[in-house]
């Protein structure tokens, strides 16, 4: 495995969110960063796998951990990615597909928040290639609740860390503020991937 280093990411033109808020959501992502570097050393360690073992192991935590990291970095990095507060109208290839899949943009708006009100961590709308089809995802925790083959394309961080400090507990104001800072160039090169 590769070391990763977290990226930066501009903030200067999210709309309706505080420096604060963002900021400490920046630093949350970069723990999770810091925490796979350690689970990247961990299984380079070739006395791991002198106690194979599935009901206590380092490991067993080793390989829980693996994915539980590496998809919130990866997760976070896609969210800040595409929420820039630039380019918030909808055109493209994004707009293509929702327009075929859920017949107009405030249809699909209005199931990817249903959901981001019904579930814990993640939204994630995603092209399967297995399936050749398009899903929108919610997930409880960051390795959890998704399929294989997924590829992500729009991705709302949905945990209370992600909008407490600034909404309390109106989770709908947050969802709607996310929406608002949508990047459609962004989301639309992810197309092109
Ligand atoms: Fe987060």
């Amino acid at each position: 495995m590769k070391f990763i280093e977290a990226k930066k990411f501009n903030f200067d033109d999210v709309k309706d969110m505080s420096d604060s808020q963002l900021q400490q959501h920046y630093i949350l992502y970069t723990r999770y960063v810091s925490a796979i570097n350690k689970v990247s050393i961990e299984m380079n360690d070739i006395g791991l796998y002198e106690n194979c073992n599935s009901n206590f192991s380092e490991l067993r935590n080793v390989q829980i951990a693996l994915s539980f990291n590496l998809d919130s970095v990866k997760l976070h990095e896609l969210y800040f990615e595409n929420m820039t507060g630039l380019n918030n109208k909808i055109h493209g290839k994004i707009q293509t597909v929702i327009n075929q899949y859920f017949g107009t943009y405030e249809s699909f708006v209005d199931k990817f928040k249903c959901i981001g009100l019904s579930m814990r961590g993640w939204v994630v709308f995603c092209y399967d290639s297995f399936t050749n089809d398009y899903y929108i995802y919610g997930q409880d925790s960051h390795n959890t609740e998704i399929s294989m083959n997924t590829y992500p394309i729009i991705v709302m961080d949905v945990y209370e860390h992600a909008y407490m400090i600034d909404f309390g507990i109106d989770k709908s104001k947050y969802i709607d503020t996310f929406f608002k800072n949508l990047d459609f160039n962004v989301i639309n090169s992810r197309f092109e991937l």
